[in-house]
């Protein structure tokens, strides 16, 4: 079967909103949790809604590459690769906190072409083709205006680890120096959906550390359609491999990075809590 982007991208939403569905089946019932390392969480329904998703991708799509969190990377061809977070907000989701959301993206020839990240508590579809913007349930989304830092509302993400190792202090000291800078700091625990919001408007910006391919691919799509900005966290350009993120309204992207970067160079001062002798 020929190749169309147009279909690949109803099929995806479709699919999003199927594995969301999933989801919601399943939320606040009582359910096997396993810890995949510190911190790292994985319940039945983050498997269930992967094997749904990939089920339907190889129906579909059986010459197509596909990266998965749970199974890895299936591969084949080579031109088109699925990202697929199936479940994003796991520790939400194992504590009934209903702040998830599902993560479909695909890249054609090593480019993004489209994404999909579904909510399916609040029943919203973030999508996104390249080149022809991003939407929220079928309505055009943008990224907001705000230009100064105090005005901005930002989210983050903490590696998930918090100990204290030389990234846990940097990721410390970002949340107090944007603390104290800006409208409000949020850790809503879910990378695909607090991307999704920067490119709705409703936050600024957003972070992260420790981030897979699965947590980003989507959502850099989304804020870049929305017209939004993606880079690391010192401004250079974006990798899906890099394993961080930082996504704005593009205004306050220059603002963020020296910011983030002033956070960096303070990384070594004690924090609160951290002095010296001081468990
Ligand atoms: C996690 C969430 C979280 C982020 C972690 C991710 P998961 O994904 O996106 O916000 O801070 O780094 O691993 O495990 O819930 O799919
Ligand atoms: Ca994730
Ligand atoms: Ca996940």
């Amino acid at each position: 079967m020929a190749f169309k982007l147009d279909e690949a991208y109803q099929f995806t939403m479709e699919l999003a909103r199927e594995a969301g569905a999933i989801l919601r089946e399943r939320f606040g019932t009582a359910l096997t949790v396993e810890q995949k390392g510190p911190a790292d969480l994985v319940t039945e329904a983050d498997r269930l809604s992967e094997a749904h998703i990939l089920r339907r991708i190889r129906e579909r799509y059986p010459d197509h590459d596909i990266l998965a969190e749970e199974s890895g990377l299936q591969a084949r061809s080579g031109a088109f690769r699925w990202i697929i977070d199936p479940l994003d907000g796991t520790t939400n989701f194992a504590r009934s906190l209903p702040l998830f959301g599902v993560s479909i993206a695909l890249e054609v020839e090593g480019e993004l072409a489209l994404g999909a990240i579904y909510d399916p508590m609040g029943e919203e579809l973030f999508s996104a083709v390249k080149g022809r913007g991003a939407w929220l349930n079928g309505e055009p989304i943008r990224v907001s205006t705000v230009e100064r830092l105090e005005d901005g509302l930002f989210a983050m993400a903490f590696p998930s680890a918090l100990r204290r190792t030389p990234m846990a202090q940097k990721s410390l000291a970002q949340f107090a120096v944007f603390s104290q800078r800006s409208l409000g700091v949020r850790r809503l625990g879910t990378a695909v959906l607090e991307l999704a919001y920067v490119a709705a408007g409703r936050l600024d910006g957003y972070w992260g550390l420790e981030l897979n391919a699965w947590d980003m691919a989507a959502g850099v799509l989304v804020v870049q359609e929305a017209g939004g900005q993606v880079s690391g966290l010192d401004g250079s350009p974006f990798r899906l491999d890099g394993r961080q993120i930082l996504a704005s309204n593009g205004r306050l992207h220059p603002t963020m990075v020296h910011r983030l970067a002033e956070a960096g160079a303070r990384d070594g001062a004690a924090l609160p809590g951290q002095e010296e002798g001081r468990p």
